[in-house]
């Protein structure tokens, strides 16, 4: 059983890791500072304190008071596009305040940290499906924000013995099964919320970045993984740091490319709904394709995809999305 802080638990990923600990044996604790994520995410039973992660009195008292072992760390700028234009908004929220919360965890005495990593730490990549051990080469700033952070965390485990797991997601899609959290941002930049926006009559069309590219159809891959899938990979994280593991870096996807002009089809195929597509000119910053290789994942962490599936992937975005039209409430 462990104490565990999630830092941005209201938020998508967060809300349905909390979700996953709050139905274990572990105890979960919300900080968030609700920039962007809603106390309607979180169940009414777990301790919720509203404060930002660079608040080391609040972020110190909250470590203290539920005597906490392990941090997760979900409080996080997300927008590449926005990231190019606002760097320094990526840099002091997922970098300066990221280190803020790391040194008020050493204060305290708190050693474990499974940190919220992205694909975007590999750039555009040479190989895929992409290794661990490939070139982190970023190509934006939110990119960079990721790779200084893991590098952060080496220096800390060698310092100061942080014991840290850096999950590296893909593509996170879909919503809880259980029908009460999904994917709310705003403004939505991420594909599967675009799509399911049009079949409910919120967009006229969803637009397609590129069909030049060299893949199977023109459009670009990506590896969806469930976001309930993340959420294992981190309670499985949790657990190896607690037994004694020292921790790493790691992979989270499928292994298996899907395109944007599949995902289109898919959703049309789920909701029944027509879906006006267009092809408009790449998005800038976009690799044509990233898939994982997770194989690390699955042989240190005990960790495969179970709920990845592109349909049960959109089924529960869609399930959500339906229910939920204009996100969370308020
Ligand atoms: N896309 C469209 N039309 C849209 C939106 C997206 O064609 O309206 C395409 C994109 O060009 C891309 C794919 O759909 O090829 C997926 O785009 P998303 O914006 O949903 O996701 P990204 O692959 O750009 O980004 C994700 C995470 C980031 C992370 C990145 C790693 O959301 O946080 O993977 O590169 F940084």
């Amino acid at each position: 059983m462990a104490n565990v802080l999630v830092c941005g638990g209201a938020g998508y990923i967060g809300s349905h890791m909390v979700e996953m600990l709050a139905d274990s044996q572990h105890e979960p604790v919300v900080l968030d500072n609700l920039v962007a994520g809603s106390t309607r995410a979180v169940p009414g039973n777990v301790p919720f304190v509203r404060a930002d992660i660079s608040d080391a009195d609040i972020v110190g008292e909250t470590l203290e008071k539920f005597d906490i072992d392990v941090v997760m760390h979900f409080a996080a700028y997300l927008a590449v596009g926005e990231s190019v234009e606002r760097p320094l908004k990526y840099y002091l929220n997922n970098v300066a305040s990221t280190l803020i919360l790391l040194d008020t965890m050493r204060v305290h005495g708190v050693r474990n940290f499974v940190f919220s990593s992205s694909a975007a730490v590999y750039g555009t990549p040479e190989v895929v499906p992409i290794p661990e051990i490939a070139p982190l080469a970023p190509i934006n700033p939110y990119g960079r924000t990721k790779f200084m952070v893991e590098q952060a965390l080496r220096d800390c485990r060698r310092g100061w013995g942080l014991k840290s797991t850096a999950l590296r997601y893909f593509n996170a899609a879909g919503a809880s099964e259980s029908g009460k959290i999904g994917e709310d941002h705003d403004p939505e930049t991420h594909l599967i919320p675009l799509v399911l926006q049009v079949a409910l009559g919120q967009r006229e069309k969803i637009m397609i970045f590129g069909d030049d590219y060299d893949t199977r159809d023109g459009s670009c891959v990506r590896d969806y993984v469930h976001v309930t899938d993340l959420a294992v990979a981190h309670k499985r994280a949790l657990e190896r740091l607690l037994e004694g593991h020292e921790g790493g870096a790691y992979n989270l996807g499928t292994g298996s490319g899907i395109t944007v002009k599949e995902i289109v089809e898919t959703c049309r195929k789920v909701t029944g709904h027509d879906i006006p597509a267009e092809i408009a000119p790449r998005r800038e910053g976009d690799p044509p394709a990233l898939v994982a290789d997770s194989a690390l994942a699955a042989e240190e962490l005990d960790w495969k995809p179970e709920r990845s599936d592109v349909h049960h992937i959109i089924n529960t975005a869609w399930n959500w999305h339906k229910e939920h039209p204009h996100g969370y409430p308020g």
